[in-house]
């Protein structure tokens, strides 16, 4: 089988490794990072997990749109296409393969508007009785700013559109409010904060329901914490996330079940009944409160870094599920049995990200990477490249989030250990990290 990865980060690498370590398929990643590119130089690429094989390399892309992939798969002629990143969704990458008679995994352009738009998303869950946080949408921002002038605090205001993790803005008085809008507006966003959300501040525990789904049918995978913030004891500015573990346990049989029915399953039949259908994975990210899921955000493709977690601890029926999902080969509720069997076979995975320091600010790039072989070595660790380029013989830092480090154990403390203990042995000018993955479960390290 051959597979073309859309994308270039840590998600892209655990996806491609994933496919080439269970299903023994020939990975082409485009654009890919160091870690995807397992042809040049020999496979030196200092031991990333599934960098040193020759049935990965790396194709070049100049943007994440049909124009620019169309070309790429007339020529690597994949089984399979699997897209990272949301933009490549939302700009039609799917619907262009589709047309072209290539399997492809995600959502078409106008199934993709779940996490295009925060103004549909809010609508639909409205209309289908999905818990959300209340909310009002607006056109016109100093409509909004009036509003969000009034009433209680904290509150959360919101771009509809993309926003590279950036569109959520929590304010704690009128001034807050009145300068969130503001800035929502503002050039910065530009089309996508056009439209703005304001909606109630909720409590609880956040973590991420993913549904692999072929129009109302899914496979549900385990829940999995990311750390969004930069700063230990969740301090400090978002990011795409520090750190991920999986599964989050103890979870009631009520939660799972109350995510399945009142989130997940109505959530697709809502998309198909409005001429949407989704196939792809759903990410639902949920904040949990006395075992009651409310939806924050939906996103229509895998998270960074929750898939870092998900492939190593799931494994090949994941990948299944993938197939499945695109090209309706397999049974789903097969699937869903193998998933949970994998699981509980394999116990926890917890990963941790390297960020350049500065990040989610400015930062530099070109550092030297050194012990990423010796990382990648240790038993049950799998080092996901990000942010990382070839620069002659070495390895290089080349964004923001330089690579997820991933452990996998019977319990959460060995699994997390695993990925500490290989963290400690990669070396960068700058290495920035969370000490604390998994501190709601395991209290402070
Ligand atoms: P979003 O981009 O909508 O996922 O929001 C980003 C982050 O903002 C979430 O991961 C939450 O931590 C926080 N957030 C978003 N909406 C709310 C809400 N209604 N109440 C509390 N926190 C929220
Ligand atoms: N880690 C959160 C996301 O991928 O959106």
């Amino acid at each position: 089988m051959k597979v073309l990865v859309l994308g270039s980060g840590g998600r892209e690498h655990a996806l491609a490794w994933g496919f080439r370590e269970f299903a023994g398929a020939e990975v082409t990643v485009a654009p890919g990072n160091a870690g995807t590119d397992g042809g040049a130089v020999g496979g030196t690429v200092g031991g990333a997990s599934g960098g040193t094989g020759a049935n990965m390399a790396n194709r070049p892309l100049s943007a994440l749109e049909p124009g620019s992939v169309l070309p790429l798969v007339r020529d690597a002629k994949p089984d399979l296409v699997v897209i990272g990143p949301e933009a490549a969704l939302v700009t039609g990458v799917v619907d262009a393969l589709m047309d072209e008679g290539v399997p492809a995994f995600g959502p078409t352009a106008r199934a993709a508007e779940i996490e295009g738009s925060k103004v549909f998303a809010k609508h639909l869950m409205r209309t289908y009785g999905i818990p959300t946080a209340a909310y009002e949408t607006y056109e016109d921002p100093a409509e909004a700013e009036a509003e969000v002038r009034k009433g209680l605090y904290p509150k959360v205001v919101k771009a509809d559109g993309l926003a590279a993790g950036k569109g959520a803005i929590i304010v704690r008085s009128a001034e807050e409010g009145a300068a969130a809008v503001r800035e929502i507006a503002s050039d910065k966003f530009g089309q996508a904060g056009r439209r703005i959300v304001i909606e109630a501040f909720l409590t609880g525990e956040e973590m991420s329901a993913f549904a692999v789904a072929r129009g109302q049918e899914f496979v549900l995978l385990p829940f999995v914490q990311d750390h969004k913030q930069i700063g230990e004891g969740d301090t400090g500015p978002n990011t795409g996330g520090m750190g991920a573990y999986g599964p989050v346990a103890p979870i009631s049989d009520e939660l799972r079940t109350r995510v399945r029915e009142d989130v997940l399953a109505p959530t697709l039949r809502a998309m198909e009944e409005s001429g949407r259908p989704f196939s792809g994975v759903l990410f639902a990210g949920l904040m949990v409160d006395d075992d009651r899921p409310q939806v924050l955000e939906f996103n229509c493709r895998f998270g960074d870094p929750e898939t870092q977690v998900l492939v190593p601890l799931c494994g090949e029926p994941l990948l299944d599920a993938i197939r499945w999902s695109a090209t309706g080969d397999g049974d789903p509720r097969q699937i869903q049995q193998r998933v949970d069997a994998e699981v509980a076979a394999r116990g926890f995975a917890g990963t941790v990200v390297l960020a350049s320091q500065g990040y989610p600010g400015a930062y530099d790039k070109g550092k030297r990477m050194d012990g990423l072989r010796r990382a990648a070595e240790m038993p049950q660790v799998h080092v996901f490249h990000a942010g990382t380029a070839r620069s002659g013989e070495h390895t290089v830092t080349s964004g923001g989030r330089v690579l997820a480090v991933t452990g996998v154990g019977e319990d959460l403390r060995s699994a997390l250990g695993r990925a500490y203990e290989a963290v400690s042995v990669v070396e960068f000018e700058g290495k920035t990290f969370r000490r604390d993955i998994g501190h709601r479960r395991l209290g402070e390290r």
